[in-house]
């Protein structure tokens, strides 16, 4: 079976989103494992956006351990409460960061970084992960990236 994505040419954000949301869907349907689910959805995100770093981040004990992602090496443990990702867990919310080196605690795990997302993804109201996406952009998030990777965080429940 073909996993080609189709996302339409010239469309906007919120389009792209719209387009991509039910493929993600069909891809995780039938398919129980987390990693691997993780994985596509990294890819597919990747692929649709040309975003610099996406990726999870999967909580063990204290800490969130790296998983899935796609772009450049990264960090591996963020302590709870620290950095963008510690804190949207701690906070149990989505958090934007326009400038990241406006952000106190902000773990740089690539200098190239400039803005960045993290979305909690959460089972039955806890935390068990967190979708990570930076860009090497600044302000290059909003309320629509917010909205519709929430929409993907619970695809998780
Ligand atoms: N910047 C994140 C660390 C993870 S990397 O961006 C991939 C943070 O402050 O939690």
């Amino acid at each position: 079976m073909a996993e080609d994505l189709h996302i339409p040419y010239g469309a906007s954000k919120e389009e792209i989103y719209q387009a991509l949301l039910p493929q993600l869907k069909a891809l995780m349907e039938g398919e129980p494992d987390l990693i691997a689910n993780m994985a596509n959805i990294a890819s597919a995100l990747k692929e649709a956006f040309g975003f610099f770093w996406v990726g999870f981040y999967r909580m063990a004990g204290d800490q969130l351990v790296l998983g899935p992602f796609q772009g450049p090496p990264a960090c591996t443990r963020i302590a709870y409460g620290r950095g963008v990702c510690g804190t949207a867990w701690k906070e149990k919310r989505t958090l934007i960061v326009p400038d990241v080196d406006r952000f106190p605690g902000h773990i740089a795990c690539s200098s190239f970084s400039r803005s960045e997302i993290v979305v909690p993804v959460k089972r039955d109201g806890s935390v068990t992960a967190v979708l990570d996406i930076d860009s090497d952009r600044l302000d290059h998030f909003d309320e629509v990236d917010a909205c519709y990777l929430e929409k993907i965080g619970e695809l998780f429940c």
